[in-house]
């Protein structure tokens, strides 16, 4: 694995960037692999800046994202199809019908993992974007997640609901499901980019980079992955 320490989240957003930057350069119609949450924001937003002043288009580029609450669709501003639209797709020049996340609100769940799995196998990732949890997990994959897994339905953990809260007026609001990508789909992509920054992220990147690989922190598997790039800020990197 590759380890890169930036000094502070702006520095981390910013090569984070030319990382992503050198894959659609290279690849107008490459597939790319998104991720919600606060950590890749400064990403997305250093992508707009990008498409604004350099006009790097986005209009062959696929997407897929990693994860979204069972229960909620565009409807609902928590739902992480709605966040993509608002933090990168609507600010660049990408065809929404090139974007990709599990539909929150299909009725047979079953079903919906199904038809995921079915696109992910033609689709793999040139690159994909992961934050970490503060418990390990990448995307929804909690911890004793199999590293053989495909896209399914979780039932959030206690840490992850709480972690989430934030975003909620209560947490009485988090959804306790959710449908995630496996670790086996997100170990497919060509390369990948996981991003950390603050505090509480370090046990989760000791985990990550130093510690057993164990089902147990589901980022571990990140070790087996022969193209992983880590960008972590000072903070989080303080016990690598
Ligand atoms: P965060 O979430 O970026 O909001 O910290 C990361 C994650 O839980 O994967």
């Amino acid at each position: 694995m590759k380890v890169i320490i930036a000094k502070d989240y702006d520095e981390m957003s910013k090569k984070a960037f030319e990382v992503m930057k050198s894959v659609v350069s290279a690849n107008k119609s490459a597939v790319i692999g998104l991720a919600t949450g606060s950590t890749p924001i400064g990403l997305y937003k250093e992508m707009i800046k990008d498409h604004k002043e350099n006009g790097t288009s986005y209009k062959e580029i696929k997407t897929v994202n990693l994860d979204e609450y069972a229960g909620l669709d565009y409807s609902s501003d928590q739902s992480y199809v709605y966040f993509m639209r608002d933090n990168l797709f609507d600010h660049i020049d990408i065809d929404l019908k090139n974007t990709n996340i599990e539909n929150g609100k299909a009725k047979d769940r079953q079903a919906e993992c199904e038809r995921y799995n079915a696109l992910l196998e033609k689709m793999q990732q040139d690159i994909q974007v992961l934050g970490i949890g503060s418990n390990g997990h990448i995307a929804f994959n909690e911890p004793g997640t199999p590293f053989g897994s495909v896209t399914h339905i979780v039932d959030l953990t206690e840490s992850t609901i709480k972690d989430n809260s934030r975003l909620f007026k209560s947490i009485d609001e988090v959804p306790r499901q959710a449908f995630t990508m496996g670790l086996k789909n997100i170990m497919n992509a060509k390369k990948i980019l996981i991003l950390a920054n603050g505090a509480n992220k370090a046990k989760a990147v000791y985990g990550l980079v130093k510690g057993e690989v164990t089902e147990g922190v589901p980022a571990s598997v990140l070790q087996l992955h022969p193209d992983c790039t880590l960008i972590v800020d000072e903070a989080a990197a303080s016990l690598i």
